[in-house]
Order: C-alpha cells, then structure tokens, then sequence
C-alpha cells in the first residue's frame, strides 16, 4: 500500500476510558431517530467491511453468521453488512442479493444478528454494483488471446521496425511481433486503454458507451438496486445502504472523471442524475417508512477527482431525494492503484487514495486519527445550511471516546462509524458504555486486516486471530491456515 513521503510514525494517542456515568450521560450513547422513524440505541457504527466468508456462488455460510454475530455481540447502534451485489456478477465470495433465491440465507443472518446483540442493534445491508475488471494478464497471453488487433497497430509496428510487410502479414505472425517489443516501444504502439489492459489487467468505466451493457447501465441500475432493496427489506433487515462511495459504479457516476455524453455524467446534475433515479426507484419498492441511505466520498482523492464541494452538491441533493442518512467516506479508487501481479485484479485501496480511504500510523504530519473528518463535517454542514437534518455518519481513523465525543459536540457528524476499530476489538463501543474503556483491544492502524482483503483472504485482525481458545470458550472457528475467525469472547 501507499505511503505518505514523511512516513511519520504516529503512537496511539492517549485514550482516556470515561466511567460509566459519564458515558450514559455522553452524546455517543444517547439514542437517534431516524427520519425514517427508525431508533437507533445509540450512535455507534460498525460500517461495511468484506471478510471473505461467502460461498463462491454469494450465499450466506456458517463464517458469515459468526464474523456478524460476534460484531453484534458487541451491540453497536448500526451494523451494515459488507457490499453485496445487486446484479449476477461472480464476484467470488462476497455475498450477493440478486436474486430471491438468497432471501432466506439473508433471512438467517438478520435473526443471528438480532439473537446476538439481544435486538439493540440495527442491521443494515450495504449494496453495491460492480464493473467488470479482470486480472493482470501474462504478457504472452494478453498479445495472443485479448488485443484486439487494428490497422493502428499494424501500420505502428510497420513504422517501427521500418518493414512495410507488417501492414498485411497474417494475424498470428503480428501478435508474436508485438508480443516481442520492449516495453518503452509498446508505450508508443498501443493505445492508453490497450496498455491499461497489458499492465493492470482491462477494467471497464462507467464512461465506456460504446458497450451496450456500460450504455445500458441508466436502464439496469434503478431496478436491480430496487430489487435488491425489496429483498432485504423481506429478509428483515432495518434498512439499505446504497453503495456510492470508493471504486464502484455508482461513485464512478459521480465522479468528475465521469464524461458520458447521454445525459448521466459531466456536469454535476449529470453525474447526479443516476444516483438520484436510483434512489426514487429504490424508495418506490420499498416504501416512505423503511430505512435508506447511502455511503458517498466526502472527496475522491485523485487528480482531477470529485472535490468536498461536489460531495456538499451530491449530499445535499440526495438528502433532499429523501435518504434517512448519508455515511461519508474518502477515497479509495482505481484511478491511482499499484500495479497488481500477474494474476491478481487492481485493489482500489493501494494507491494515494486507498491511503486516504484507510490511513495507518505511517502518514504525514496530519497523520490517520479522524483525519478525513474536517472535510466530511463541510460536507455535512453544507446540508445543513440547505435546511436539511438528515443525520450523517463519519469515518476514518476513529478510535477513542474522547474523540468520537468531540467529533459529535462540534457538530462534524451525527453518527461515529468505526470499522478497524471495531474489528480489532468488536466489543470497544460496548466496553466504553459500561465503563470498561481499559479493556478495549486497540487497532494497531498497520493494516494487515487490508492487506488480506487485497489478497481476497479471508480477513482477520492480527490482534487475535492466532490468540488460542480461551478455557471455557466453546470451539473456535479457524481459517485453513489456522487463523481464528472471529476475535475472542468478552464478557
Ligand atoms: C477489511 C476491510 C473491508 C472493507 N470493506 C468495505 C466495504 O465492503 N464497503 C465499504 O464501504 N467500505 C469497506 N471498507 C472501508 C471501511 O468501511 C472504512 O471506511 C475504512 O476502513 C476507514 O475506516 P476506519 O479507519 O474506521 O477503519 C473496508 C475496510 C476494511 C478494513
Ligand atoms: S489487523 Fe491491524 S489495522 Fe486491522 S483491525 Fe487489526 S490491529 Fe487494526
């Protein structure tokens, strides 16, 4: 992953453990309605986050029930399950709603969740949809079997190697030709696109309109997030979160990088409109009463990306279309990843922007902790001077009482969301309200929980996921390299 130049190794800051009195009385556990009507206990948030625990086909499996069962024992106000696929994608284990066929496997994880957390906690699922991208191609088989070969490329070779014979020689003897050329000569012969697709593997945008199925994406999008929306709200979730945040489709609509020409993208009210459709057709199915809401970036971290001023434009309109919450988030793109390994698919959390999205102890002088929370809280506060109350959620590097407390009692957000955190110990907002702030397991902020989720390993907290069974702790699940799944009991 991406370093900040300064590489400022930053200590965990003091974090004071208030008693239990105080936290009763604190902003962070007072409870909050939603406008959908919906209470939440309090105002702790477990966002989002893939384990890699699904079945190949995005079923719901034991590993799923245990990894959310024990977020839940920790009772926090809202838990959102990781992003879950809305249209027949395969996608590998990451679970997915596309179909009614998952509804009663979704139906599982909403009771085991409610049984958990003794019905405090709200469950909310995240959905998503994906483009397609494929894996860093072996060179060999990119020049034979994926490029497309064009005159382009003929007349290029032929100007390269000064032999007009390349104009007209058969396919396969070109492909080798090519295959054969030094890097620094393909730089000039392919296109951006061709190389993007021989260096990083091809990954479509939401721009490309030239494919039927990216053209089509206005028609397809509204009614399968739709669906999916009716079929959580059958399985019994509290809610939905509509993923639009981080490298995904509907982020790429709203991103400044997004230049299609039919009306859904380059100015701001084009790149809105899709976000927008999608959240008219998802209230259609499922109602005023039931809880909506989005994860959007507060900016998108990358050149030429979307600003906090877009984020206020986007939050602010779509808190208008009626969303109950909107959950920020930063970062996180394709735009600016590392080169994967032959392979391996582009993660949208190595670059720059994956920094900004998951920062770690070593950062620049502004270092991780809340470190995006300044510019979400302009996000919010431009809603707000819309005359708009709905609540917004924040996150990043969040991690002690007095912060969260902070971040709440100046206004910067509504809701503390906290996803490190709340891995590396899933009962750190249940230890604070009760007074046993002392017990908490701190994150480390060193991202070895990321670094396997780039891996599509199942993801685990190094913190204790080779910590053995404690005496009376009934048998615990563990990966096949013998990391624990879920992080020891606490009670
Ligand atoms: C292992 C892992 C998986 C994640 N998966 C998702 C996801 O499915 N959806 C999402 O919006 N964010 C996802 N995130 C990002 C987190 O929700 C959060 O925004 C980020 O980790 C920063 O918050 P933190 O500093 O509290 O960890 C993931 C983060 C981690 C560490
Ligand atoms: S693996 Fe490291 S960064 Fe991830 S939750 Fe655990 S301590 Fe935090």
């Amino acid at each position: 992953m991406w370093r900040p130049p300064e590489r400022i190794r930053h200590p965990l800051p003091v974090a004071r453990a208030p008693r239990v009195e105080e936290a009763q009385a604190s902003l962070l556990f007072t409870p909050l309605t939603l406008p959908s009507g919906l209470e939440l206990a309090e105002r702790t948030w477990v966002p989002a986050m893939v384990p890699w625990r699904a079945s190949a086909r995005g079923e719901v499996t034991p590993e799923v029930l245990g990894w959310y069962a024990r977020f839940a024992a920790g009772e926090p106000g809202v838990l959102v399950v990781e992003a879950t696929g809305v249209r027949d994608v395969p996608s590998g284990p990451l679970l997915r709603i596309h179909d009614d066929g998952f509804v009663p496997g979704l139906r599982e994880l909403v009771r085991t969740v409610r049984e958990a957390s003794g019905g405090r906690t709200r469950l909310f699922i995240q959905l998503i949809d994906f483009l397609r991208i494929r894996r860093r191609p072996e060179r060999e088989r990119f020049f034979v079997e994926f490029l497309a070969v064009t005159a382009a490329h003929r007349s290029g070779l032929a100007a390269a190697t000064a032999e007009p014979a390349w104009q007209s020689a058969p396919e396969p003897e070109l492909r080798r030709a090519l295959a054969a050329l030094p890097d620094a000569a393909l730089g000039a012969l392919l296109a951006p696109r061709e190389l993007e697709a021989l260096r990083f593997g091809a990954r479509e945008r939401v721009w490309d309109e030239h494919e039927p199925s990216v053209a089509a994406l206005p028609r397809v999008l509204p009614g399968a997030f739709a669906r999916a929306a009716r079929r959580a709200r059958e399985a019994g979730f509290d809610g939905v979160e509509l993923h639009y945040a981080h490298a995904y489709t509907m982020a790429s609509f709203l991103s400044a990088l997004n230049v299609r020409r039919d009306g859904y993208g380059g100015d701001l009210a084009g790149r809105l409109r899709l976000p927008l459709e999608v959240v008219a057709a998802v209230r259609d199915a499922v109602g005023a009463r039931y809880t909506v809401g989005c994860r959007m970036l507060c900016h998108e971290a990358i050149a030429g990306g979307s600003s906090v001023e877009d984020a206020a434009f986007f939050a602010t309109h779509l808190a208008r279309a009626g969303l109950d919450f909107v959950s920020l988030s930063t970062g996180g793109k394709f735009e600016d990843a590392e080169q994967p390994r032959i392979g391996e698919a582009a993660y949208p959390y190595t670059g720059p922007s994956g920094y900004a999205c998951m920062p770690t102890v070593r950062s620049d002088a502004r270092g991780p902790f809340g470190r995006n929370v300044p510019e979400q809280a302009r996000v919010r506060a431009a809603a707000r001077a819309a005359g708009l109350e709905v609540p917004f959620v924040v996150c990043g590097g969040i991690h002690h009482f007095d912060q969260a407390e902070g971040i709440l009692a100046r206004g910067d957000g509504d809701l503390i969301a906290a996803a490190r955190q709340s891995l590396a110990d899933p009962d750190w907002f249940r230890k604070l309200r009760l007074g046993r702030g002392a017990e908490v397991r701190r994150c480390a902020y060193t991202n070895y929980c990321e670094a396997l989720d780039q891996r599509h390993a199942v993801v685990t907290c190094r913190l204790w996921d080779r910590t053995p069974p404690r005496a009376g702790e009934p048998p615990v699940a563990q990966s096949a390299d013998g990391r624990r799944l879920v992080a020891p009991d606490w009670s």
